[in-house]
């Protein structure tokens, strides 16, 4: 495996977020990877190199070796396992909380209940911990829209403001986790590349330590 370092990272609020903490451990893109239409990035330094990702494949690059590192949500690696990934850092950006989300009192009612979300094998894991016999219903987004139209009793969703869920007439009635964006690294890389990463581990440590103080 050669030393250079490949870093997967997603476009939007991880992007915005994750930027500035290279930039403090010395790392800036060649280019703006907000604006470029290129899927791999160079950086002012030869060894490494930034790969743009949709947020849910990070878990996935970063297993298979497509990348060594990433930035990805805290729900992103529940939902996905993290097997084959070792998580050293909590770079506390894009914080948010997963949330039960519903009409007032309708994780209350008896029965079978309907969830519509994206992140279905937590929610799998989250009811069957607390023997409740829920139906999954998978979607891709505009989640809050299942209860207004009946499809589903409740949803699991990303809350941050709680802004979206008021808007649509719902409220978060269940706290499942704590969120915010970890960075990823290879296990295979961690052992081959074990110098360079934990540089950049330490060098990371510090911008978020920094930027949290
Ligand atoms: P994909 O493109 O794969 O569908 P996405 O659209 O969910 O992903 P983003 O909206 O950029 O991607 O969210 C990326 C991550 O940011 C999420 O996985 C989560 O950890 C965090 N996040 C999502 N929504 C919020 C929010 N409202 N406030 C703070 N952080 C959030
Ligand atoms: C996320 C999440 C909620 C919203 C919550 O969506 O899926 O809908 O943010 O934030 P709030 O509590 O501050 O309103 P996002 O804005 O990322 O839209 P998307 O899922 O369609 O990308």
């Amino acid at each position: 495996m050669s030393q250079r370092l490949t870093i997967a990272l997603s476009k939007g609020r991880i992007l915005d977020d994750t930027l500035p903490l290279l930039e403090q451990a010395g790392i800036v893109p060649a280019e703006d990877p907000g604006k470029s239409r290129k899927l791999v990035l160079e950086t002012n330094h030869e060894d490494v190199q930034f790969v743009i990702v949709r947020a849910t494949d990070v878990p996935t690059y970063v297993e298979y070796g497509g990348a060594d590192l990433g930035v990805c949500g805290k729900d992103v690696l529940m939902e996905h396992g993290g097997q084959g990934l070792y998580e050293p850092l909590d770079l506390r950006i894009a914080r948010c909380r997963l949330m039960v989300a519903g009409r007032p009192g309708a994780h209350l009612q008896p029965g079978r209940l309907r969830i519509a979300t994206k992140f279905v094998n937590i929610s799998r894991r989250y009811f069957a911990e607390r023997g409740r016999q829920v139906e999954l219903i998978k979607l891709y987004g505009s989640m809050e829209l299942a209860p207004l139209v009946g499809m589903a009793d409740l949803i699991v969703d990303l809350v941050d403001t709680g802004n979206t869920l008021r808007a649509n007439g719902l409220e978060p009635l269940e706290h499942i986790a704590d969120i915010s964006s970890r960075l990823v690294v290879n296990k295979a890389s961690m052992k081959v590349k074990h110098q360079r990463i934990k540089a950049l581990v330490e060098q990371l440590r510090g911008a978020v330590a920094t930027r949290s103080a």
